[in-house]
């Protein structure tokens, strides 16, 4: 039996006929894919794309770290100096030993071990900077009908926090790529209505906690269960989605739920956060079309700020605080397995053994774009945990997801069905054209939208005029 399982609790009191009021990860109104084994159909290359756009197309995890300045305490308390060099945009090299003779020029290659990502990130590097390479890179995946998720982490004091939430004068992820959405709202709303919703969790303790009902002074939700069923994925019962319609209104959301966020100082931290926090948005788009009405896509973006992994004797951690520590290292253990059963692509992965890989479970190896912001802190006193930190990252970017547009498969399969008619109706001009010139007729016009198609021996009326036909058969 998995530790901390979260298998669905069978004397949950909700009775099951209960529509469940929210959904993290997946649409609760759409029915299942049609059964295509029971409707054959002539395989366009349009519908071979389509198909292939449903079936999924694999995506490793993206990977960026970002490296903060030192901080005053590792500088004063612990004289410690830097142990992390950049290379480029995309190479790092930490070193074990980082002592003043230590120039990084001629440091002892034994002691150097460098790694690549898909970006790295300076400790000068600004919240834009960082956003641009990596949130907006997402959202304009998002925005066309994927999953997407950004998660930042790293041990305690790193900077995820900074990264993800950042301050009101200067905000992190969160917060602009949620203006930067809304401003692309604003640009296609003539065309496309889209609709956004916004629900705050946070695992504290391995409990999940409804921090958007907390803000509503909504009470009962503070051990919310995990469910799963074939048509909504992995889902949040009875989690608060808020309808969001404006910038304004979603940046007061993510300021209001990060004051219920629990948090606690430590040596390591002032203002460390004891709970990963999940701000999730999702979105549907419809899009109006002539021919089939509308079509339909939606989207989930999860952007998650774990909590950092902590060594008590450096929080200085007791009581409470260290039990807190002592549940998140645990989650976070769970999610190195995770990562490592992925990586060595063995046939179970360890999801339920906590809530937080339970609710990644799409992000990691599923249907999601997913991007990991590893925080570091450069100073050589923190030297093991960077070291860590970066090798858990290295295993991380080989996890490949399968990625596909979310669509409503009603629609999908109508606009399949309306790709092949096309396709039969030029057949079928062709034809008639073929036989009309055997039998020495006049090959007619092809039959186009609000015209009659030519049948052999028949008359054709066109646009109420009568065109005549050549060739009568006798
Ligand atoms: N890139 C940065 N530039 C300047 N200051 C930073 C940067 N990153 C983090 N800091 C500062 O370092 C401190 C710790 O950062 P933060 O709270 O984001 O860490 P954390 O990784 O979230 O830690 P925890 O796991 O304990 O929650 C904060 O005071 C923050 O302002
Ligand atoms: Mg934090």
């Amino acid at each position: 039996m998995p530790r901390n399982s979260i298998t669905p609790d069978k004397s949950e009191r909700t009775p099951p006929s209960t529509p469940p009021r929210s959904t993290i990860l997946a649409n609760p109104t759409l029915p299942p894919l049609p059964n295509s084994s029971n409707t054959p159909t002539t395989i366009t290359p349009a519908t071979t794309a389509l198909l292939e756009e449903l079936s999924g197309t694999s995506q490793n995890v993206m990977v960026v770290v970002r490296i903060r300045p030192l901080n005053k305490r590792e500088t004063q308390e612990y004289k410690s100096l830097n142990c992390i060099t950049i290379q480029s945009d995309h190479e790092l090299s930490i070193y074990k030993d980082s002592e003043p003779k230590n120039d990084p020029l001629t440091r002892d290659k034994q002691n150097k071990k460098q790694f690549t990502f898909d970006y790295v990130f300076g400790e000068g590097s600004t919240q834009e900077q960082v956003y641009t390479q990596t949130g907006s890179i997402l959202l304009k995946k998002c925005i066309t009908g994927l999953n997407g998720c950004v998660f930042a982490y790293g041990q305690t004091g790193s900077g995820k926090t900074y990264t993800m939430e950042g301050m009101e004068s200067d905000p992190g992820i969160m917060k602009r790529l949620s203006q930067d959405l809304f401003d692309h709202i604003a640009t296609i709303s003539d065309k496309i209505d889209v609709t956004i919703k916004a629900t705050y969790l946070e695992i504290y303790q391995e409990k999940v906690i409804d921090l958007m009902a907390q803000k509503q002074g909504l009470s009962g939700r503070g051990n919310l269960q995990i469910r799963e069923d074939k048509l909504r994925g992995i889902f949040v019962e009875n989690l608060c989605e808020t309808p969001v319609s404006s910038f304004e209104e979603i940046n007061q959301i993510i300021t209001d739920c990060t004051q219920y966020r629990t948090k606690g100082e430590t040596k390591m931290n002032a203002v460390s956060s004891r709970s990963h926090a999940v701000l999730t948005l999702l979105m549907e788009q419809r899009e109006r079309d002539d021919d089939i009405g509308y079509t339909y896509k939606f989207s989930k973006i999860n952007l998650i700020d774990l909590a950092g992994s902590e060594r008590a004797d450096a929080t200085g951690a007791v009581g409470e605080r260290l039990k807190e520590g002592a549940k998140i290292n645990q989650s976070l253990s769970c999610l190195g397995q995770v990562i490592n059963a992925l990586c060595q692509q063995r046939p179970h992965v360890p999801y339920r053994d906590s809530k937080l890989t339970r609710l990644l479970q799409d992000s990691l190896g599923g249907n999601s774009v997913t991007l990991m912001i590893v925080a570091l802190s450069p100073a050589s006193v923190n030297f093991e945990e960077s070291l860590s930190s970066l090798q858990f990252a290295d295993r991380a970017k080989q996890i490949k997801n399968k990625v596909h547009i979310n669509r409503d498969p009603k629609l999908q399969r109508i606009a399949e069905l309306m790709e092949e008619n096309k396709k039969l109706k030029e057949k079928i001009a062709e034809l008639e054209a073929i036989v009309a010139g055997r039998l020495g007729c006049t090959p007619m016009k092809s039959p186009s939208k609000g015209r009659k198609s030519m049948g052999v021996g028949e008359q054709v009326d066109y646009d109420g005029e009568t065109k005549g036909c050549c060739c009568i058969v006798q």
